[in-house]
């Protein structure tokens, strides 16, 4: 079986950190998104992955998989523009030959591995099986009707009146019999080729398609409150406490802790979950759990709680910094002198609450 994993895309939800990065690149627990995606991956055991990447981003996907310690065997595919998940399938079709495949979007994170996901599909063999989730808001998802055997009856794009509470994960196995259903369907309002339309196009063709319920959390990490959440579960799940860095004798680090090789913590108090990423310097500040600091930051006289820092950031004489994300080099800082006005240079699409 082969994967194919989409990290094009546009990420206008996430701006304008993702005018220079990929989403899919975005950090939680200071590690990009893709790894944990390549992680599931490797552990189903399979080898052959095609990589969406679009024109903007691709080379930087290219570079953080480059290390490849999943030793999996990598087909970039280019797609032009984002037309659509369903036309994401459609660019990979060769790669994808005539064998049955796992498609995974490259933003989606979920609690648990998708071993029985795989060996269900194996063993009843339908046409696509697809994981879905209960969630509390369906009319934000894209939803299935279930009957009782788990049969896939219907699927509806964010419904008015939602027929169940459970929503498509994105996470599919697919028979090679959808590219036939994708070349069959037209693109929606919103100018895509859609896969839910592809699914259904399957299911009106008399095809069988499964679902499988995902029981721990998903997370799609699309919008900034999304990828906060992310790194909360994430640390909350993973870290350790493992200190590599130099503490001082006037800090405090309490909790799981992981302050990579070359951070240095000076005067403050760290409480965990948290990770601190090489050559970071914390001097004088409290880092509240939840937070993640990239490489190479520079924390001073400031208070940071439930956050992400990016490489290179430095956040300097604010009394409390909370759910917020700090883009790679961006500087944060309060000029003592000046209590009053704000002196700002904000990337297009910034967001400042104050
Ligand atoms: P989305 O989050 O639906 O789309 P997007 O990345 O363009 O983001 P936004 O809505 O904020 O503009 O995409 C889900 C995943 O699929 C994501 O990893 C990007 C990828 N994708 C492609 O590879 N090709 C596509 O044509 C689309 C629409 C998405």
């Amino acid at each position: 079986m082969k994967a194919l994993v989409l990290s094009g895309g546009k990420g206008t939800r996430l701006r304008p950190l993702t005018y220079t990065m990929a989403k899919q690149l975005m950090p939680v627990a200071n590690r990009p998104i893709l790894h944990y995606v390549m992680d599931q991956i490797s552990d189903v055991g399979i080898k052959e992955v095609g990589v969406i990447i679009s024109p903007e981003t691709g080379q930087q996907i290219k570079e953080a998989l480059k290390a490849n310690p999943w030793g999996f065997h990598f087909s970039f595919l280019l797609q032009e523009e984002p037309k659509g998940l369903a036309h994401a399938v459609m660019v990979a079709q060769e790669f994808l030959s005539c064998e049955p495949f796992l498609m995974y979007l490259g933003d989606n994170l979920i609690g648990q591995d998708i071993e029985g996901f795989v060996e269900e599909f194996q063993i009843s063999s339908p046409d696509a099986l697809i994981l879905l989730k209960e969630v509390e808001n369906p009319r934000m998802f894209g939803v299935a009707e279930v009957d009782g055997q788990g049969n896939i009856e219907r699927l509806i794009e964010k419904p008015k009146e939602p027929p169940s509470n459970l929503a498509l994960v994105g996470i599919y196995l697919f028979s090679p019999l959808v590219h036939e259903a994708i070349s069959e369907i037209e693109p929606s309002w919103r100018g895509e080729l859609e896969i839910t339309d592809a699914i259904q196009k399957l299911l009106d063709k008399g095809g069988t398609i499964k679902s499988f319920i995902l029981e721990k959390w998903w997370l799609d990490t699309g919008k900034k409150d999304d990828l906060l959440e992310a790194n909360r579960v994430v640390l909350d799940e993973l870290i350790r406490r493992e200190l590599r860095g130099d503490v001082d004798e006037k800090s405090k680090v309490t909790g799981r802790v992981d302050l990579a090789e070359k951070a240095q913590v000076e005067g403050s108090t760290i409480r965990g979950p948290v990770v601190v990423g090489e050559g970071t310097i914390i001097r004088r500040s409290f880092i509240g759990p939840y937070t993640s600091i990239g490489d190479n930051c520079v924390i001073e006289d400031a208070v940071l709680e439930h956050s992400v820092i990016l490489d290179g950031a430095v956040v300097k004489g604010i009394e409390r910094l909370e759910d917020s994300i700090v883009g790679r080099n961006a500087v944060v800082s309060k000029e003592l002198h000046n209590s009053r006005a704000l002196r700002l240079m904000i990337g297009d699409d910034a967001e400042v609450k104050i």
